[in-house]
């Protein structure tokens, strides 16, 4: 269905931006979104759990999906917007999806540690469905306006933000160890490895530094 902002470019994968950058963290996130999908039905068919893999995709989801990928959303990308716009309306719908998801991925963790394998599929069912839903927005929505609203001296600032917190907050080689263990999970589900994709890679490795995710 055609929403009211086809009429903005889609966000511009071929540079490294304040959003391009995101998107590319997007990926990512979607490839171990569908890991979780086929770990959950794996739970439900043999009737329990696999607790490595699952344990795997919940340390990724927890650090790189939710701590690097939220953590720059919320403290850099939708503050810049909201300043320009107070009371902007799109960025506070993704934070109070950010919060829907946190409660998901609690409800897996202990659903793992408990071995409650239908808590674990409901719960993971329900955060693929909000993660591939708000992915969807910012990539279609949100990231298009706000390409349009950030000055290119803005978009390079928050560049800088972004790789402040890889290096300052997450630590050198974060970043990198979690694009290793996504791609073992997708090696082991038979999901394609976004990092596969080369504009994709250059938007992986724009503010982290990562250079062996391939291999
Ligand atoms: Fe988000
Ligand atoms: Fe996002």
């Amino acid at each position: 269905m055609p929403s009211c902002h086809d009429h903005l470019p889609p966000v511009d994968l071929t540079r490294a931006s304040a959003v391009s950058i995101l998107s590319g963290e997007h990926r990512v996130i979607l490839q171990v979104i569908d890991c979780l999908e086929r770990i959950g039905q794996q739970a439900v068919r043999e009737h329990r759990i696999p607790a490595g893999y699952a344990r795997n995709a919940l340390e990724l989801i927890r650090t790189f999906a939710d701590r690097c990928h939220h953590g720059k959303e919320e403290d850099i990308l939708f503050p810049a917007l909201e300043l320009q716009v107070p009371g902007f309306g799109p960025t506070a719908v993704m934070r109070e999806e950010h919060i829907i998801g946190r409660a998901y991925v609690a409800s897996m963790g202990s659903a793992v540690e408990a071995g409650h394998v239908t808590a674990f599929a409901d719960a993971a069912a329900g955060y693929v469905d909000l993660l591939r839903a708000h992915i969807a927005k910012e990539d279609d929505i949100l990231f298009r306006i706000a390409q349009t609203m950030l000055s290119p001296a803005q978009d390079e600032a928050i560049v800088e933000a972004y790789r402040a917190v890889e290096h300052d907050d997450m630590g050198d080689g974060t970043h990198e160890r979690m694009l290793a263990i996504a791609d073992v999970l997708a090696d082991a589900y038979g999901i394609e490895r976004a990092s596969s994709d080369p504009q994709t890679f250059a938007l992986l490795t724009a503010v982290c530094g990562c250079h062996s995710v391939k291999g």
